[in-house]
């Protein structure tokens, strides 16, 4: 899965849903990871967390994001999502958010390494789950974990570690320290994928040669542009800077509502929808007007009609 070098659309919770991680497929990214899902809420059978799990034709293999902190419901969970389709499992174990980490969850395992040693010793035991592992480089800037987390992935058959080199703490602030990574990462005996501040095709390409890496992520740099996959895929591939005429960008930003409209239904789809289309705006003239105009209307109809004239 891992034996090119591949592009890859982040986790992002509210974000990579079945619809974004669609539109992302049908721009050349190699693979994409959902939401985070809730592993207790897959056990306990809440319906909002198995609703994530359904598998898009399109997004195949289907890589699915669980967070907990309890080794066994952790396991139990993975095994729902494979029986519910997903045919790769991804651990958070990254996510700084306080909602997430006070459940002992996300990025709270890099301060508990021996809980996450049992939540992937759980997921090993026979009959052995397919997963990968997301971190971040530590909790602090006093703790490094990564390579300590590289070789217990690699010992307990990860099929690749995905790494966001920030600290915990550091949240979104200060830059992706890529430099920590590259060198924590050879030699690994496992895939190393990176992920962080990756905005334009020409980084994207420079982190894509390192040779410690077996891949990328694309995170915020998707926003309001799931092309960005095909715009470093042209590039990488054939030299050319390519991007969306208006044509296209218009087909994709009504396509992106559809999509919604069908999986959220009008009021849900909507309101996802206007946060999309205030990043699709972004930059454009009179972007600041079109905003206003969007968040007054209330039918996808309407919407559409203003995306139209705003994309001739
Ligand atoms: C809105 C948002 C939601 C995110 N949700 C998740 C998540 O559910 N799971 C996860 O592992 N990382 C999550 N992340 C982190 C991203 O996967 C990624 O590692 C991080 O944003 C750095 O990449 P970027 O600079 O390209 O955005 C999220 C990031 C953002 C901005």
């Amino acid at each position: 899965m891992f034996s090119q070098k591949t592009i890859i659309l982040a986790p992002m919770a509210g974000i990579s849903d079945r619809p974004f991680r669609r539109l992302c497929r049908s721009f050349d990214a190699d693979l994409a990871v959902s939401e985070m899902v809730s592993a207790k809420g897959l056990v306990y059978g809440d319906h909002k967390s198995k609703f994530f799990l359904f598998p898009d034709e399109s997004d195949k293999p289907h890589w699915v994001q669980l967070f907990g902190s309890e080794p066994e419901i952790i396991r139990e969970a993975a095994q729902i999502a494979l029986e519910a389709g997903a045919d790769l499992i991804d651990i958070n174990m990254g996510c700084p958010v306080r909602k997430v980490i006070k459940t002992g969850a996300g990025a709270a395992l890099l301060r508990e390494p021996e809980r996450a040693l049992k939540i992937i010793q759980a997921l090993d035991r026979a009959p052995a789950i397919p997963y990968t592992i997301k971190v971040r480089c530590g909790w602090d800037s006093n703790s490094n974990v990564l390579e300590y987390f590289i070789n217990l992935a690699a010992t307990y058959n990860a099929r690749a570690l995905i790494c966001h080199p920030r600290t915990a703490k550091m949240m979104f602030s200060g830059s992706a320290n890529w430099e920590q990574l590259f060198s924590a990462a050879e030699n690994a005996p496992l895939p190393i994928i990176g992920s962080g501040d990756i905005s334009d095709p020409q980084t994207a390409i420079k982190y894509l040669g390192n040779p410690n890496l077996s891949g990328i992520m694309l995170g915020r740099g998707t926003f309001g542009r799931p092309w960005f996959f095909r715009e470093i895929k042209k590039l990488l591939e054939k030299g050319e800077s390519w991007s969306p005429d208006a044509k296209l960008k218009r087909e994709t930003i009504l396509k992106h509502g559809d999509l919604l409209r069908s999986e959220y239904g009008e009021k849900t789809g909507l309101l996802l929808y206007r946060k999309h289309l205030s990043w699709y705006i972004k930059g454009i003239h009179d972007a600041a007007k079109f905003r206003k105009e969007i968040f007054t209307l209330t039918s996808f109809t309407d919407i559409k009609k203003v995306v139209d004239n705003l994309f001739q």
